[in-house]
């Protein structure tokens, strides 16, 4: 009998193998941090014949897989935009629900990020989020901490606005206590009071769903973070996909202000 339950296991997990076309990439040049705007869920529940939060469902299955795939390419860091600090304009209902969805996830996959050595962050900021969501997030940042593969950094109650105002209070208020010359205000300084921290700057920002637009995420760290946009929606973002991108971001020549000699 345990011999059967050990063949499903394995079956179960050949389905779950990603799958992916992975010839034509150049692995010396796999973009270390991306970043997605993970944007259409609702739109792809609408054309199937279903509520929004059908679509909320299904793009939290497609974050796994990508996050297993960009793991498999080496990919170190992916930061994934899951609620904004505008999300809270929406519906009681819809905002309920990925509250509740959010809860879930950061219970029931647990295990298989243990598994996969995925290590979960936040950026965001936690006022005004359900205690039940904080403590979630606490519990799944202690459970992954000493997890040394790809790091699975959630953006929730996120705005890029927000941060930069919250990092500029927080320097302000150590300039003013004398612990922080005005004078010593530099990028770096901007950089560690920003909930980005300590991870590297994103190298490619993906945005499926059509829209051609930022909205309001990691403002300050985008700044030479290539483009790339899909109009596929994010409940139908493959593995492929991701391999499109970093395909396009290797096409690219990334001059971050200077000129390249040739
Ligand atoms: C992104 O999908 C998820 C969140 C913003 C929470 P949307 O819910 O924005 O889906 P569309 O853009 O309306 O299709
Ligand atoms: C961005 O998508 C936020 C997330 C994906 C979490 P939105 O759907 O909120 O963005 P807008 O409103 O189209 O700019
Ligand atoms: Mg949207």
């Amino acid at each position: 009998m345990l011999v059967f339950r050990g063949l499903f296991q394995t079956k179960n997990k050949t389905k779950n193998n990603i799958v992916m076309h992975t010839e034509d990439l150049d692995m010396q040049n796999i973009p270390q941090h991306i970043a997605i705007i993970m944007d259409g869920n609702g739109r792809w529940a609408k054309a199937q014949g279903k509520v929004r939060t059908f679509g909320h469902q299904a793009g939290a299955e497609t974050l796994k897989t990508i996050v297993r795939a960009a793991d498999k390419l080496g990919v170190k860091v992916i930061s994934a935009y899951a609620f904004s600090t505008e999300n809270w304009k929406r519906p009681v209902t819809e905002v309920n629900f990925i509250m509740e969805l959010l809860s879930r996830y950061l219970t029931n996959e647990i295990d298989e990020f243990n598994e996969n050595n995925v290590q979960v962050r936040f950026i965001g900021s936690r006022k005004g989020l359900p205690e039940i969501v904080q403590q979630k997030m606490e519990h799944a940042i202690e459970a992954t901490k000493n997890n040394t593969g790809i790091i699975l950094n959630l953006a929730i109650n996120y705005g890029g606005q927000a941060e930069i105002l919250h990092a500029v209070r927080t320097i302000a208020a150590e300039a003013a206590n004398g612990t922080l010359a005005v004078d010593d205000i530099d990028n770096n300084v901007i950089e560690n009071h920003l909930y980005t921290k300590g991870l590297p700057a994103p190298d490619l920002l993906i945005r499926p769903g059509g829209d051609l637009r930022i909205s309001n995420f990691l403002l300050w760290q985008i700044a030479y973070a290539e483009i790339w946009t899909t109009k596929v929606f994010w409940p139908e973002f493959t593995p492929d996909h991701l391999v499109e991108a970093i395909l396009a971001y290797q096409g690219r020549e990334r001059r971050f202000g200077g000129l390249i000699s040739r």
